[in-house]
C-alpha cells in the first residue's frame, strides 16, 4: 500500500534545508515550484538566483534527503530554474533591462583584466546565464580580439545590435573602427562613448553586464559608475606589491565613487612546472593580502597559462579552448562565487547606495 504524501509535509521538509550563501531556508526564499505528488512520487523546481549558483551540489544533496525522509516518499525529482535578482538600483532606469553591472577594473595596466572580464562572461553565459561584455577601454580595445569578432550585425535603426559570440552579446569602440585606426578621444568623448554603449546598443534582457575597464583609475570608471548604477566591481591584481599598490589605488576609487567591491583576483599567480612543482613567478599571496586589507572578499587565484595567452590572440577564451585546464577551472569558479556575492548582494538589501545617475 502507498501512503499519500502530503504537500505540506514535504514543504515542511524544504522549510528545514537552508540556501548556505543567502541563510534561509528553501521556502521561505520561495525557491520551490511546481511541486507535484502523485503517490509517493515527489517532484519540484528549485528557482536559483543564478544559473551559475556554485552550490547546486550542496543544494541538490540536502533538498533530497529532507524529501526523501518524509514517510511514504519512494522517489524525489529535482528540476533546476533560475532567476538572477534585480539590483534594486537598476529598476526602471533608462529602461535598461540590465539586472546586474559588474565593472573589471585594476589600478594597473597589463594585469589581466580584459582576460578576466572575457572569460568570466563566456563563464556565466555557459552556465546559461544572458550576459553582455561592454568594452569600455576605448584607446586600446582588446575584446573584439579576445572573443574572435570583427564586426558588428547592422544597426536597428538608431540601435547598435552587439555583436554575438561563445553566448555573449557584446561592444567594443575596436567594431566601430576600422583596424590600426589611432584612437584619439577627448575626455567628454569618452563619456559619450560609454553612456552610447549602455543606452544605444540593443542589449535586451541581461542578467549580467560586464565591463571591461581600461588601466588606471580614471575617466572611464568614472563615467561608468555615473552612468549606472555598478552592482560592484572586481578588482585584478597580481601577486607582486608593486601591482599591489596600484590595485589598491583602483580599489580605493571605486570606494570613492561609492561602488560595492565584490571581489580581488590574483592573476598570473603561479606556473605549474612539468615535473609537478610550482613556480611563484610574480611572488605570491598579493590578491589575498590585499583582500585582508581591505575587508573585502577573496575570489581566487588563476595561474599562469601559455594557453589562455594564446585563447586570448586566437579570439577562443581558454574556457571555451581548453575547458579543463587549471586556469580554466579557476575562471570558471571566479564566475560562479562572483554570480553568487551579486545574489547575496541583490537580496541582501546591501544596495541602498546612492543612486548615481546623471541627466
Ligand atoms: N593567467 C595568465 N596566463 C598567461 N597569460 C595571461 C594570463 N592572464 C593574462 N594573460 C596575457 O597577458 C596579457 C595581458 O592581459 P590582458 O590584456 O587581459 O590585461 P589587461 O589588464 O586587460 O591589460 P590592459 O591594461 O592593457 O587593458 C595578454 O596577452 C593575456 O593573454
Ligand atoms: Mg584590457
Amino acid at each position: 500500500m502507498t501512503a499519500t504524501v502530503g504537500k505540506e509535509q514535504v514543504l515542511g521538509a524544504l522549510s528545514r534545508v537552508q540556501e548556505p550563501e543567502l541563510h534561509q531556508d528553501l521556502v521561505t526564499l520561495d525557491m520551490i515550484r511546481d511541486l507535484e505528488i502523485q503517490g509517493g512520487k515527489v517532484s519540484f523546481t528549485i528557482m536559483l538566483t543564478t544559473p551559475a549558483c556554485p552550490l547546486r551540489g550542496q543544494i541538490e544533496k540536502e533538498a533530497r534527503q529532507a524529501v526523501a525522509a518524509v514517510a511514504g516518499v519512494e522517489s524525489v525529482a529535482i528540476k533546476w530554474d533560475s532567476n538572477v535578482p534585480n539590483d534594486g538600483r537598476m529598476r526602471g532606469l533608462m529602461n535598461m533591462p540590465i539586472r546586474n553591472a559588474v565593472a573589471v577594473g585594476s589600478g594597473k595596466g597589463g594585469v589581466g583584466k580584459s582576460t578576466v572580464a572575457v572569460n568570466i562572461a563566456v563563464s556565466l553565459a555557459q552556465s546559461g546565464a544572458r550576459v553582455g561584455l561592454l568594452d569600455a577601454d576605448i584607446y586600446g580595445p582588446n575584446i573584439p580580439t579576445m572573443m574572435g569578432v570583427d564586426r558588428l550585425p547592422p544597426p536597428n535603426g538608431k540601435k547598435l545590435v552587439p555583436a554575438l559570440a561563445y553566448g555573449v552579446k557584446m561592444i567594443s569602440m575596436g567594431l566601430l573602427v576600422k583596424p590600426g585606426q589611432p584612437l584619439i578621444w577627448r575626455g567628454p568623448m569618452l563619456n559619450s562613448a560609454i553612456r552610447q554603449f549602455l543606452g544605444e546598443v540593443e542589449w535586451g534582457e541581461l542578467d549580467y553586464l560586464i565591463v571591461d575597464l581600461p588601466p588606471g583609475t580614471g575617466d572611464a570608471a568614472l563615467s561608468l559608475a555615473q552612468a549606472l548604477p555598478l552592482s560592484g566591481a572586481i578588482i585584478v591584481t597580481l601577486p607582486q606589491l608593486v601591482s599591489l599598490e596600484d590595485a589598491s589605488r583602483g580599489l580605493q576609487m571605486f570606494r570613492t565613487l561609492e561602488v560595492p567591491i565584490l571581489g580581488v583576483i590574483e592573476n598570473m599567480s603561479y606556473l605549474d612546472l612539468p615535473d609537478g612543482s610550482r613556480m611563484d613567478i610574480f611572488g605570491s599571496g598579493g590578491g589575498e593580502q590585499l583582500a585582508a586589507a581591505t575587508e573585502t572578499p577573496f575570489l581566487g587565484k588563476i595561474p599562469i597559462d601559455p594557453a589562455v595567452r594564446e585563447g586570448g590572440d586566437s579570439g577562443k577564451p581558454i574556457v571555451i579552448a581548453w575547458p579543463e585546464s587549471a586556469a580554466a577551472q579557476a575562471l570558471r569558479q571566479i564566475a560562479e562565487s562572483l554570480a553568487a556575492k551579486i545574489s547575496v548582494a541583490a537580496l541582501g538589501g546591501k544596495n541602498e547606495l546612492p543612486i548615481n545617475i546623471v541627466d
